[in-house]
Parts: C-alpha cells; structure tokens; sequence
C-alpha cells in the first residue's frame, strides 16, 4: 500500500510531516527528544505536566516544560480537571516559549482519572468542553487535544468531543485507538478512528501500537488519518519516528545506529539524562532506558545486572562505552535466542 504523507499545519506552526513522538511520562523528557528529534522525528510532545502542581512550581515540572532547547516543534502536555488551573497553566507554559500546547484526555491512570482529568473526561464532555475553551481562550498559540476512542465500549464519546473541540478552536486531535476501559489491552482499533477524522476539518493523527512503517500505513489506510503518533514503539529505539516520517514523505530513511554509532547514542542519552536531572534522579531515570537499550543483545542481561542499580555515574559510562555494541539492528539478528 502506498502512503504518501506531506507538510501540515498545527494551527500557525508548520510540521514537515504529520508523524510525532507521542507524550510519554519518564520517557520523552528533553534528552529523549532530542535523540528523537535528530533522528527526524517532525513533532515532540513533552511528558503530561498536572496544571495544578505546575503552578505550585515543583521543580521536575519545570524541566518537564523546558522546550527552549528542543530542536524539532514541540507540544506541552497538559493534564487537569479544572478550568481555572488548565487556563492558568496553559498561559504560563505559553509565557515560557511552547509554540503548541496538548491537552491530555488519554490518561487512563488510577491518580489521573479520579479527578476527572485524563480518559475520565470522556465521559464527561460537558466537563471535558469548559477546560478546551479555557484552554484554548487563555492562549494565542495552537492548542491540540490527544484522547482516546472512549471510556468503554458503552460510552464512544471521541467524535462528539471531537466536533465540539474544532468548534471550540482545537487544531489537531490524536486518536489513540483504545478505549480507557482496554487501558493497553487488546489492539488499537484503527479502524474505529475513521469515525472522527470523517467529523472533523482539522488534521487527526492516529495513534497505539504504530510500530514501524508497515503498521503505520496500515493504520493511515484503516483510519483515514492526516498523519501517526508513535509511542512504545520508540523505547530502546527513538530513531523510529524519523524512520516512518521519511519512509511515508518518500525521504531517505535513516538507518537505525549500530555499533559504534549506537554506543554514541546510548552514551549522549545517559549524559543527556544527568545533565538534565543531576546525577541521582538522572541515574534513577536513565534505569529503565538501560534495560530497553540492552534488551535482546548478547550479554545484554549481564551487563543490565551490573549497571542498573548503581548510581556510580562513571562506571555505568564506562561500562556502557566498553560494550560491544552489536552491528546488527535488533529483529533483524537472532541474538535474542
Ligand atoms: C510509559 C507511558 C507513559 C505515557 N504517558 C503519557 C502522557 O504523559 N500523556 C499522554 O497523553 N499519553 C501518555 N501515554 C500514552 C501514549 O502517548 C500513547 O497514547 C500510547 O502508548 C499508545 O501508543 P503506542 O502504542 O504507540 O505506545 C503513555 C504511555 C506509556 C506507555
């Protein structure tokens, strides 16, 4: 099948290509990004920031907003059950250089959704509505909006959010093909999606378990999508965003990094997170990105062993470098076995 993908706008931005790394909280922090971002990735989305908690200034907010250094356009997430604070909130983040800002209606979480933020707004599209216009009124500059198909299979309230949020000035929504009752079970229902980029003029981007060029133009050809938000898909591997981007633009497509080349990667990704968090947060950060980095390469495991828990910044660095880092890019190899 052949997609062929081109430039859109996010209300006044312009993005080369409707292909994104999708918000994902403790993973697309800025030393992520930019991995993602030189890769070719067109589009960022920072993790889910709380409205309310941002105001009250906690400091790992205020790196989570920092996108003065992001090198591709990127989105501020924000997440909130109340006007006032998401109105506040979203001018602050606007005061501080974000040239988009996303809403959260996805977030299946426990802590999210019991104060109606997150998924749980689906079933409320009243509720939902006030914190788009809020949004959307205390800021000039685009605001997009990423939920899920519904609460559960009772309660499909995607397309009526839908229209009443491009009525409300909303730029761009991202589907992501679940419902809040799946959480992450079953398969994105790309199909389903189709149901609200027919109700809509503004760009809709398709989103859950887009893994690779394959799967992302399937779900373009399923949903009738503008364009595709990638998520897991990225752990161990945030060059796959720049990879369907090209792949879908009809570009070259940036090979994977192997050896040498991936042990840079993995170094200026440890480096990046301690830079960013100072080393004991950074070093805590970093733990899950090294299980991902090291999964399925030979010896990966030992190595994990070793590195993982330690907060000796310079032996992980040294270790990580001393690896022999495989010239083959993981799935195309057998050293799973
Ligand atoms: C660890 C993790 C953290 C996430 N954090 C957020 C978030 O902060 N905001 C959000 O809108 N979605 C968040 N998501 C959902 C993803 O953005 C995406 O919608 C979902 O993972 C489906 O896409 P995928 O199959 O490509 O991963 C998160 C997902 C994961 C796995």
């Amino acid at each position: 099948m052949h997609v062929a993908l081109s430039a859109i706008k996010i209300g006044s931005e312009a993005v080369s290509a409707p292909v994104a790394l999708a918000p994902m909280a403790g993973i697309t922090d800025r030393p992520f990004r930019r991995i993602a971002a030189r890769f070719g990735a067109p589009y960022v989305v920072s993790e889910m920031v709380a409205s309310r908690e941002m105001l009250c200034d906690r400091s790992l907010s205020a790196i989570r907003l920092d996108v003065a250094q992001d090198t591709a356009l990127a989105g501020v997430q924000l997440a909130g059950c109340e006007a006032h604070w998401m109105a506040e909130a979203a001018r602050r983040v606007e005061g501080n250089g974000a040239r988009v800002i996303d809403i959260n209606m996805g977030c299946p979480a426990k802590k999210v959704t019991t104060g109606y933020s997150g998924s749980a707004l689906m079933r409320a599209p009243d509720k939902a509505l006030s914190l788009i216009e809020a949004t959307v009124e205390a800021v000039s500059v685009p605001v997009t909006l990423k939920m899920r198909l519904g609460w559960d299979d009772e309660t499909l309230t995607a397309v009526e959010i839908a229209r009443r949020a491009e009525a409300a000035g909303i730029q761009m929504l991202v589907i992501h093909g679940r419902t809040r009752a799946q959480l992450y079970r079953g398969k994105a229902d790309w199909a389903a999606v189709r149901a609200v980029v027919d109700a809509v003029d503004i760009p809709v981007l398709v989103n859950g378990d887009i893994i690779d060029v394959a799967a992302a133009g399937e779900a373009l050809a399923q949903s009738g999508a503008t364009g595709v938000m990638v998520g897991r898909a990225t752990q161990g591997a945030p060059w796959v965003v720049g990879q369907i981007a090209a792949a879908l633009s009809g570009a070259d497509v940036p090979e994977a990094p192997t050896g040498g080349a991936l042990r840079d990667v993995v170094v200026e990704h440890y480096e990046g997170l301690l830079e960013c968090y100072g080393s004991a947060i950074g070093s805590r950060a970093a733990r899950k990105h090294i299980g991902w980095w090291l999964a399925k390469r030979p010896d990966g495991e030992a190595l994990r062993g070793r590195v993982i828990r330690s907060e000796d910044t310079a032996y992980v660095l040294r270790e990580l470098s001393a690896y022999d880092w495989p010239d083959v890019v993981v799935g195309d190899d057998q050293v799973a076995a």
